[in-house]
C-alpha cells in the first residue's frame, strides 16, 4: 500500500516522549512514495479526569478507519487501578479482536541481562489476547463478608484457541528453527488445558516441519532463566502470556527494549503496537526514557502492514545503535535522532 493512515495515542507520562521518537523513525524509514498520515488521540489520564471517559463507542468508530495504531503508554497514579486498564487497553484489545499478542524477546548485542554468561535469546511469545481470565467473566457474592466468594472464570473457546495456535504454528514454520512450545498448566487446569493441548496436537499435523514441545507454565519460568535458548516460538493463554512475557523482557534486556503488537491478523480492525513498559510517571518529561521499545514496536507495525524491508532496517538500526551505545547515557531525543539518521542512510 502506498499510504499509511496511523492513529497515534501518546497517552500518559513517558508515552508522549517515546512516541515522538517512534514517529521520527517511522517518517525517516518510509520511502518517498509511501504517504504517512497521522491523527493524534488524547486518551489517558488527562482525558479521564476532564471528561470521565476512557474510550467511547465514538472513539472506537474513529480509530477503526486507521491502518494501525501506535500507542505510548496509558496510566497514571491519579487514576484508580483498573480503570484505564479495563476501560481503555483491554476494551480496545477486545473491541478490535486483537487475539494475537505478539511479544518478541531478543537479546541484542551490548544489552545487559541478569543471566549468567551471554545466552542466546531469540524467541517470540504468541500470547492469546482476547480470552482466558481477562474476559471479565466472574463475580462475587456476600461481598465484604468473611464468607465472600469471588470467581474469575477463564474463557477458552475452540475458535479462539485454534486461531491463535494456528497463527503460532505459521510463525514457527517461517523461522529458521521451526520450533513451537505450548505453555499451559494442563495437569491442573484440565478443561482449558485439554482444549489447548488437543487443539495444539491437531493443528501440529498440518505443520510436520515444526518441532513441538509442551511445558507447564511453572516449569517454563525455570527454563526462561536457566535455558532461554531452548525457546523459538511460544504459544500460551492470555494470563500465562502476560506473566511470562514480563519475565522474558527481564532476561532479554529489560522493558527499555521490549516491544509488542496487539494483532488482528485478518486486518478487519487496526492492530495496535506498543512498548511493553508503562507510563513511568517518575521519569516523565525528563528525557530519560529509552524510546527503543517504541521504535522496535514501529518495526512490528511496519512488518504487519507488509513493509518488511523497512521493518528490517529499523531493527538493524536498533541493533547497531545498541552495540555502539555501550554505557553512554543519551537523552530520549538523542536516541531517536540517532535511530532516524541510521534508517534514513
Ligand atoms: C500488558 C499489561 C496489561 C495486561 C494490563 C495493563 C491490563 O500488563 O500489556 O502486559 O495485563 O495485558
Ligand atoms: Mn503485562
Amino acid at each position: 500500500s502506498h499510504s499509511i493512515n496511523l492513529a497515534v495515542i501518546p497517552g500518559d507520562g513517558i508515552g508522549q516522549e517515546v512516541v515522538a521518537q517512534g514517529l521520527k523513525v517511522l517518517a525517516a524509514v518510509l520511502p518517498q512514495d509511501v504517504k504517512l498520515e497521522t491523527e493524534e488521540y488524547d486518551f489517558g489520564a488527562r482525558r479521564y479526569h476532564a471528561t470521565g471517559e476512557t474510550l467511547t463507542d465514538a472513539d472506537l468508530e474513529s480509530l477503526k478507519k486507521h491502518d494501525a495504531i501506535l500507542l505510548g503508554a496509558i496510566g497514571d497514579p491519579s487514576v484508580p487501578s483498573g480503570v484505564l486498564e479495563r476501560g481503555f487497553l483491554l476494551k480496545l484489545r477486545f473491541a478490535f479482536d486483537h487475539h494475537v499478542n505478539l511479544r518478541p524477546s531478543k537479546l541484542l548485542p551490548g544489552v545487559a541481562t541478569p543471566l549468567a554468561g551471554q545466552p542466546e535469546i531469540d524467541f517470540v511469545v504468541v500470547r492469546e489476547g482476547t480470552e482466558g481470565p481477562y474476559t471479565g467473566n466472574g463475580g462475587t457474592i456476600r461481598k465484604g463478608t468473611a464468607h465472600e466468594v469471588a470467581t474469575e472464570v477463564s474463557v477458552n473457546t475452540a475458535f479462539g484457541v485454534e486461531r491463535v495456535v494456528r497463527d503460532a504454528f505459521a510463525r514457527a514454520q517461517a523461522r529458521p528453527r521451526k520450533k513451537l512450545t505450548l505453555v499451559h498448566k494442563n495437569n491442573v487446569l484440565t478443561f482449558a488445558g485439554h482444549l489447548w493441548t488437543d487443539t495444539f496436537d491437531r493443528v501440529a499435523q498440518e505443520f510436520p516441519e515444526v518441532t513441538t514441545d509442551y511445558l507447564h507454565v511453572d516449569a517454563a519460568t525455570i527454563f526462561l532463566v536457566t535455558d532461554p535458548a531452548r525457546f523459538d516460538v511460544i504459544v500460551t493463554d492470555n494470563l500465562f502470556g502476560d506473566i511470562i512475557t514480563d519475565l522474558a523482557a527481564a532476561v532479554s534486556g529489560g522493558i527499555g527494549v521490549a516491544a509488542s503488537g496487539n494483532i488482528n491478523p485478518s486486518r478487519d480492525f487496526p492492530s495496535m503496537f506498543e512498548p511493553v513498559h508503562g507510563s513511568a510517571p517518575d521519569i516523565a518529561g525528563q528525557g530519560k526514557a529509552d524510546p527503543t521499545a517504541t521504535v522496535l514496536s514501529v518495526a512490528l507495525l511496519l512488518r504487519h502492514l507488509g513493509h518488511e524491508a523497512e521493518a528490517a532496517r529499523v531493527e538493524a538500526a536498533v541493533e547497531a545503535d545498541l552495540t555502539e551505545r555501550g554505557a553512554a547515557v543519551r537523552t530520549t531525543d538523542e536516541i531517536g535522532d540517532a535511530l532516524a539518521a541510521r534508517v534514513a542512510s
